[in-house]
């Protein structure tokens, strides 16, 4: 079966076409010529039978010459031999020719079919010796009985060509939706207008829909949250200046507060962010990864970078957003273990960032949760390592998936913590 969809269409077109030619071939030259081909020898047999006896009578063929001539049949007594029975093997009505021949004529020793395609030569024995009677192939048989098959072949090959042609154009508004689909995937906003038939028009327009609700939803996500991240900041301020001139025992703790809040809002903003505008273009992955484990090792981070894959280094990407979804994996990393291992795998469809890391890692009933906006896993053991708002894994999931990838959360092996893998599609 052909997996694409042209060649399935074609299939469903062409085998019914293909199977009835068939059909109609074998059963037509089947009824059809072998009949004829029976009729018309027969009748040639009743003058064939009157000849030779009239031969055999006279003892010689003169006499009856005007008569074969006249019948347009060439008689001569003694002649050449002729050798067996012969034709060629694409001469369908030659065999039920030299079959009839054979079954209803006294004493045919020979039928030669092969030597002139035209022409029938055929032996008798006589009691006057051995008769050779010639004539022409179209007294027995229909001429050109091919002419119907190739006929039917072109024209079946000239429709084929016709419907072909006719099933690109309608196939073709379903691979263009299937294209904007796939780019929607990968985040990319690409130009569309339904077009085709009706169904794929609807399929189209529903396509447009909810691209256009998904949009809104984003829209009023970032608005939301950026609104939102933004008008507390204000008074976060004010209240930051004060503690800084209050005193008393529970001020550190109060600053602490306040900090913990201004990453909350700074990590929300990031959320936000992190499917802004920004316009993929071409990067180099690995000096990618060096530039985030740079920044990480300069916020005490320890970290190596590793390469592997054969594919090609330059990706299509969006920088910024990858490099804050990697930012992210190796703070946690660094936040949750001791130090950290970043690898790129490049292949031939897709980029791979792993990160492991040697500390708890994630239980795996967990991990679905760990990847929700907002969720923090496990939170006494988090209290002491700093504030964070349970984003960060939200975000890399985010930007991978605007690359039409995906993020994947396993254990590691080399370190025993968590491996996290950020897969991004070419
Ligand atoms: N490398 C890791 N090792 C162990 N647990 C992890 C690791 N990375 C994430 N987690 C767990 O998954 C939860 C969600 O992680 P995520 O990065 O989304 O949020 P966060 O690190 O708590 O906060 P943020 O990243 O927004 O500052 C964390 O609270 C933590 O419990
Ligand atoms: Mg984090």
């Amino acid at each position: 079966m052909p997996r694409g969809l042209y060649g399935r269409a074609l299939l469903i077109l062409l085998l019914p076409i293909v199977v009835l030619q068939l059909v109609i071939s074998v059963v037509f030259i089947q009824r059809h010529f072998e009949d004829v081909t029976q009729q018309m020898t027969d009748s040639l047999l009743l003058e064939l039978r009157y000849l030779v006896q009239s031969v055999e009578a006279a003892g010689a063929v003169e006499p009856v010459q005007p008569l074969a001539q006249a019948l347009q049949i060439d008689l001569e007594l003694g002649g050449a031999a002729v050798h067996g029975f012969r034709r060629a093997f694409y001469d369908w009505s030659g065999a039920t020719v030299i079959g009839e021949l054979r079954r209803n004529m006294g004493g045919v020793v020979a039928v030669d079919l092969a030597e002139d395609s035209r022409r029938v030569l055929m032996q008798v024995e006589t009691s006057a010796g051995p008769l050779t009677i010639g004539f022409q192939r179209r007294k027995v048989s229909a001429s050109n009985p091919h002419q119907l098959l190739v006929l039917m072949a072109v024209v079946g090959v000239f429709m084929a060509l016709v419907a072909f042609i006719y099933l690109r154009n309608q196939l073709r508004p379903i691979t263009r939706l299937a294209a904007a689909a796939e780019a929607y995937g990968r985040g990319r906003v690409e130009p569309y207008k339904p077009s085709g038939a009706i169904e794929v028009r609807a399929a189209g327009h529903a396509f447009l829909d909810m691209r256009a609700r998904i949009e809104r939803q984003t829209a009023q996500r970032t608005m939301l949250l950026s609104g939102v991240s933004h008008d507390l900041r204000t008074p976060l301020t004010r209240l930051k200046l004060g503690l800084s001139m209050a005193e008393g025992d529970e001020v550190a703790e109060m600053e602490r507060d306040v900090d913990e809040m201004e990453a909350m809002l700074d990590g929300f903003l990031d959320f936000v962010r992190s499917d802004a505008l920004e316009e993929a273009k071409p990067v180099d992955a690995v000096a990618l990864a060096e530039r985030v484990a740079e920044k990480a090792r300069r916020a005490g981070a320890v970290v190596t970078v590793e390469q592997a894959g054969a594919g090609e280094v330059e990706i299509k990407l969006r920088a910024l957003a990858v490099e804050r979804a990697l930012a992210n994996l190796l703070n946690n990393a660094r936040r949750y273990g001791k130090k950290a291992v970043l690898r790129v795998d490049l292949g031939e469809r897709m980029v791979r960032y792993t990160v492991e890391d040697d500390g708890p890692g994630i239980a795996e009933e967990r991990r679905d949760d760990a990847l929700k906006p907002f969720t923090r896993l496990d939170m006494a053991r988090n209290q002491d390592k700093g504030g964070g708002v349970g984003l960060g894994l939200a975000i890399a999931m985010d930007v991978a998936r605007a690359h039409g990838g995906m993020l994947r959360l396993g254990e590691s092996e080399a370190l025993g913590g968590l491996k996290a893998e950020l897969v991004l599609g070419r």
